[in-house]
Formats: structure tokens, C-alpha cells, sequence
């Protein structure tokens, strides 16, 4: 059973868990930091090798939480063109193209074995989709998609997994690709989410940042951190909460508190009022 509250305030530790915070601040070393920026992608291919399509839920809820991806467009039958940066192999994507037939999306990951995961979907249907390889912070979404084309930018779990010094460059290379006006919908790791305080000492390699046992890495944000990194690039926040969630499990007796981050920001519209006056 699943309970879910929303927030504007980051989820406050009780003192055991700021214990725990507090003993495991090591960070790992240099050497070791680099190589897994160096395998990133390898990792995350090799994650989709070990668990090919079933680690993750299909993800139902994305209509539900943000408005820009119900049917609302002014006349029946327009199109909503949406790029899924970071798509895996698909659990966001699929249930939107299956519920609205009217959505046209790009989608890219930089593990080519979830890329041809989508492309072997049976719900994947190249004139309602373009699924493509890339990395974020590094290939120009311009080789895929033409400029201010798309009107919902989708960044779901994937930020997090980028280092944070190169956020930024995963905001500046959708910001190309989006109509000016419209959005990025955001959802993502939390500060203190429970994932966050379950890694052992000798994972963390900077501050709210982690790296799991098969080499991935994780962020866990705040609400300031996230709207200045999205703010510096040329975007307007519009919206932001904490999701929390209490998945009780009453067989085994666990209590397992999630914390999420969800927002929205804009690109700016363009300034239609040029004209001397
Ligand atoms: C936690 S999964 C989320 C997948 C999907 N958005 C979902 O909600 O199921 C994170 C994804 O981000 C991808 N990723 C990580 N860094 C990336 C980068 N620099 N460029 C493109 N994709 C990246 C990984 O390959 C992985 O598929």
C-alpha cells in the first residue's frame, strides 16, 4: 500500500539517519570519479544488459501529474510533439504514445541497448516515433530534431544520473530543441529519499551524490539546486514540489520513505512586441 503527500519542504531526517549521513562523508577518490564518468555509458548499457526491459514500471502517472501532456490542444486532432531525453527502454514513452494517438515523440538514451530495446517494442511505430542514440552533455539534439520544434521536453529519472557538472549542458542542448514558451517536465530523485540513505559507506562521491554497487550514479536533489541549475540556463521555473511516498509493506513490516522532485520550467516565449513605437 502506497501512501503520497506533496511539499514544498525537503524531508527533515530523524537523528539516526543524520547520524549515518554525518559517519559516511568520505567521498570517493579522484581516480576512481573519473573512471566512472569515463564508463557511464557502458555502465548504464551493462545495466540493461543484466536487466533488459523489467527493472522498471511502466510509468502510468505522467498524464495525471503534468496538464502539458493531456489531450488540451486548441483543435481536435493536433499533434503534440514531445521529446523523452534519457527514455530508457521506453516506460514512460509507450504509455503516452498508447493513450494519446495524437502525440508524436522523440526519444534518446545514450545506452545503445535500451535505444534498440524501444526500437523492438511492438508498440514502436516509426511515423509516431524517432528513437535515436545520443549523449546529453555531449551530441547536439539538433542532428535529430529540428530547432524550437517540440512542445514538451520529458527529463524523467535521467538528471540525476549525469554528473552534476554537467547538468547544465543536458539544459542548454533541450533548451535548442524547444518551442520557445513551453516546458521541461521534471521528476527525479529527492533529498533524502530512502535510496539515498541505504548506500553503504564508500559510495558517495560528492555532495547528495552516490554511486551504486554496478558503477551508476545517482543524484538526490533539492528544489534550490535544481531551479538555479535550470534558471542559468535560460529558463523560467513554473512550478516545483516534493512528492513524498510511503510504501508500507505490512508483511515484512517496512516503512520505505521516497522523495521525489517534480517541476516545470519554461522556456521563455519569444518577445513578439519588437516594433518601435
Ligand atoms: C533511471 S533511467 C530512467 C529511464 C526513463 N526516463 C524512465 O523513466 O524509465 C536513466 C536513464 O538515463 C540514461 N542516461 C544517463 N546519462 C545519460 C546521458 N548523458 N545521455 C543520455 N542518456 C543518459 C541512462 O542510460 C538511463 O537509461
Amino acid at each position: 500500500m502506497a501512501f503520497q503527500r506533496k511539499g514544498l519542504q525537503a524531508r527533515t531526517l530523524s537523528s539516526e539517519e543524520e547520524e549515518k549521513l554525518q559517519r559516511d562523508r568520505a567521498v570517493v577518490s579522484d581516480f576512481k570519479q573519473q573512471k566512472l564518468e569515463k564508463d557511464a555509458q557502458k555502465n548504464w548499457d551493462l545495466f540493461y544488459k543484466r536487466n533488459s526491459t523489467n527493472f522498471f514500471k511502466d510509468r502510468h502517472w505522467t498524464t495525471r501529474e503534468f496538464e502539458e501532456l493531456r489531450s488540451c490542444r486548441e483543435y481536435e486532432g493536433q499533434k503534440l510533439t514531445l521529446l523523452e531525453a534519457g527514455c530508457g527502454v521506453g516506460n514512460c514513452l509507450f504509455p503516452l504514445l498508447e493513450e494519446d494517438l495524437n502525440i508524436f515523440a522523440y526519444a534518446c538514451d545514450f545506452s545503445p541497448r535500451a535505444v534498440d530495446y524501444v526500437k523492438q517494442n511492438p508498440s514502436y511505430n516509426r511515423e509516431r516515433c524517432k528513437v535515436f542514440q545520443c549523449d546529453l552533455t555531449k551530441d547536439d539534439l539538433l542532428d535529430h530534431i529540428p530547432p524550437e520544434s517540440v512542445d514538451v521536453v520529458m527529463l524523467i529519472f535521467v538528471l540525476s544520473a549525469v554528473h552534476p557538472e554537467k547538468m547544465h549542458l543536458v539544459l542548454l542542448n533541450v533548451y535548442k530543441v524547444l518551442k520557445p514558451g513551453r516546458s521541461v517536465l521534471f521528476r527525479d530523485y529527492g533529498l533524502h529519499d530512502h535510496a539515498m540513505l541505504r548506500f553503504k559507506a564508500g559510495s558517495k562521491l560528492g555532495e547528495n551524490f552516490y554511486v551504486r554497487q554496478d558503477g551508476t550514479r545517482s543524484y538526490f536533489f533539492t528544489d534550490e539546486f535544481l531551479a538555479k541549475l535550470f534558471v542559468d540556463s535560460g529558463y523560467e521555473e513554473v512550478a516545483k514540489e516534493y512528492v513524498f511516498r510511503e510504501t508500507v509493506n505490512r508483511k515484512e513490516g517496512l516503512c520505505v520513505p521516497r522523495v521525489f522532485l517534480q517541476s516545470k520550467f519554461r522556456k521563455p516565449p519569444k518577445n513578439t512586441d519588437l516594433t518601435d513605437h
